[in-house]
């Protein structure tokens, strides 16, 4: 092995091309690729800028002997002659008409065969490529999504910074925040048998920096929840926050519109129109069947609930008379095979709908499960109401609204995918606005806060927090990209009064608030602003702007499904003296 000495990079390897012809260059970087022809030797070296072809050939025998040693993987520093390429252009890579004719070579680390080839195309297993992340991630097409990040993460900065936001810290260790997921408890050894709970989000924190006078806040920070994942769920995943003061909805939808404007703009290189289109969350769930509406395409839901409540048909009916309703997807333009249909039908049955009725509409008649129930005169009525035409496969769903949404939401995306009609590049941000405040558990009894307790009321609804507290809208929005939250926020309850009577709605006792939330309702007594903010997944952001489906490929090192991290092996077994330490005693550990 030997040490780079006076050796000194004079450039990255894929800054060279055809204007560098006659140069001596320095370069360092990974062996992607030997290739040994006897009395000429290739080198293909990768650094993070790329590719660039090194050779060594029989006009020095010592270099010639030391490239042909040279293996996948291993460190080298080579100094050389920039030539026109000798054989083939290569079109595919910028410095495909150049090549170094090497000088001075350097092996400075070699490396082990590795578990699996680094190279664009990867065959190995996701496992592998996750325990070897650092291996995985000297790829090109990897490392590029974590440029794109960081890109995204200094466009946010820059645009924040230049509309009077500050980035504060808040902390790591801290009390519980009720977002609605598990916490992750770090145990406390001063304080035996106390916890912090890392956070779900800073929400109270940047509440009361309002509180503090500090205007407009905005942070890049790491949040932590544990429940289930999901392609868009990590344990741990990045929020860009931001929260301000004397503002409205409008004030806040209206400054993040800048925000993504600039990022499509600089990142994508494409123009966005702004205001983006918002609508209300009863609005979303009639037309879409869901509060994240991918809006690339039609299929709108049509409620047909008073064609078909007098139907002979009870499955229909009953929905209807249980307060339920009956609703229906158009395909437009699609007539799905049986197969196709009895595939889709266990596919809302996922989402707890007890079945699905078709209607095809084709050259053959009217094909349907339910044909016997459906009068020509109903059929019409159907056809009437939603628009269905020759060639389009109606697909109807009767049950609790919450399921047919749910049920038909999902279809409705799903059936898109399955045509593969939506476009990557079509990037239709909406405003979802004036959530319900609270959501009921059945299973529960009681009311839960839909964002969280601090959520403010619609100011025409707070009559109703007590007789009918389920009507109460919220001032509350998401923002929402092609089917996915990519954020959401609220104006803020800025009255003890108001956070009272809240507090009371979600079953908390003046005892039990106070015991959770105890120094904010302290804050709250010495002049809150008025405030608002919202906070976007990051993660999700960076994931649809490069066209990615999970959020794991712009995490440089992300946990798998069941939450563990392949490369390190977290979570881990700890030492018995830390528990010790800790006072804490492990009960029925099987997995250890
Ligand atoms: P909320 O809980 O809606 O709001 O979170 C904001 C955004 O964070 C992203 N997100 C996640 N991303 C990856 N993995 C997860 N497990 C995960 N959970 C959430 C989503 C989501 O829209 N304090 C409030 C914001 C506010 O009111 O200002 C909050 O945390 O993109």
């Amino acid at each position: 092995m030997e040490f780079m000495g006076s050796m000194k990079r004079s450039c990255y390897c894929a800054e060279l091309d055809a204007k560098d012809i006659g140069k001596e260059v320095t370069v360092m970087g990974w062996v992607a690729k030997a290739r040994n022809l006897g009395s000429l030797v290739f080198i293909d070296l990768r650094d993070k800028s790329g590719i660039v072809q090194l050779f060594a050939n029989d006009s020095n025998a010592e270099i010639l002997e030391k490239a042909a040693s040279l293996h996948q993987e291993y460190v080298i520093a080579a100094s050389g002659t920039v030539q026109k390429r000798g054989g083939a252009v290569n079109p595919n890579i910028p410095t495909g008409e150049i090549e170094i004719n090497i000088s001075e070579l350097k092996l400075l680390s070699k490396s082990e065969v590795t578990p699996f080839v680094v190279e664009e195309d990867v065959k190995a297993k996701d496992e592998l490529r996750l325990k070897y992340r650092y291996l995985d991630l000297r790829r090109h097409c990897m490392q590029e999504q974590i440029v794109a990040r960081h890109r995204v993460t200094r466009i946010a900065r820059d645009y924040y910074d230049a509309n009077g936001f500050l980035e504060i810290e808040t902390p790591y260790l801290t009390k519980s925040t009720p977002e609605g997921a598990r916490d992750y408890l770090v145990p406390s050894r001063v304080h035996k048998g106390k916890f912090y709970a890392l956070p779900q989000s800073p929400q109270q924190y940047k509440q009361l920096l309002m509180v503090a006078g500090f205007d407009r806040y905005m942070q890049i920070v790491r949040c932590f929840r544990d429940e289930d994942l999901r392609a868009d769920r990590q344990p741990e995943f990045t929020q860009l926050d931001l929260e301000m003061s004397f503002v409205t909805e409008e004030d806040v939808m209206t400054v993040n519109e800048g925000f993504i404007k600039k990022l499509m703009k600089e990142h994508k290189g494409m123009d966005v129109k702004t205001p983006f289109p918002r609508i209300t969350w009863k609005e979303a769930m009639d037309r879409f069947g869901s509060d994240k509406p991918d809006t690339r395409f039609g299929m709108e839901l049509k409620d047909i609930s008073d064609l078909v409540k007098d139907s002979e048909f009870s499955v229909f009916k009953n929905a209807v008379s249980g307060g339920g309703s009956v609703r229906a997807i158009s395909t437009e333009g699609h007539v799905f095979s049986r197969k196709e249909i009895d595939a889709l039908t266990e596919f809302v049955k996922t989402y707890r709908a007890k079945g699905m009725v078709y209607i095809s509409y084709t050259e053959e008649g009217v094909k349907s499960s339910a044909i016997k129930f459906l009068s020509e005169d109903l059929l019409a009525k159907i056809a009437e109401r939603t628009g269905a035409k020759m060639g389009d496969t109606l697909f109807i769903v009767a049950d609790k609204d919450k399921v047919v949404f749910d049920a038909l939401g999902a279809l409705r995306v799903e059936v898109a995918k399955r045509r593969g009609i939506l476009d990557p590049n079509t990037f239709n941000y909406l405003w979802v606005t004036e959530f319900p405040l609270l959501e009921y558990d059945e299973e529960a009894g009681r009311f839960f806060a839909m964002h969280h307790p601090f959520t403010s009321p619609m100011d025409e609804d707070i009559e109703y927090l007590s007789s009918d507290p389920g009507r109460v809208r919220a001032k509350a929005y998401d923002i929402v990209l092609n089917g996915i939250e990519l954020g959401g926020g609220s104006i803020r309850i800025n009255n003890t009064e108001l956070q009272t009577k809240m507090f009371e709605c979600l079953g908390f006792t003046k005892e039990s608030a106070e015991a959770r939330f105890g120094y904010l309702l302290e804050a709250f007594k010495y002049g809150v602003p008025p405030h608002g903010g919202m906070a976007y997944g990051l993660d999700r952001l960076c994931m649809l702007l490069q066209g990615l489906d999970n959020i794991r490929d712009v995490i440089a090192f992300p946990k798998v499904q069941n939450a563990s991290e392949l490369m390190t092996n977290a979570p881990d077994v700890v030492d018995e003296e830390q528990l010790e330490e800790l006072s804490i005693s492990i009960k029925n550990n099987t997995e250890a």
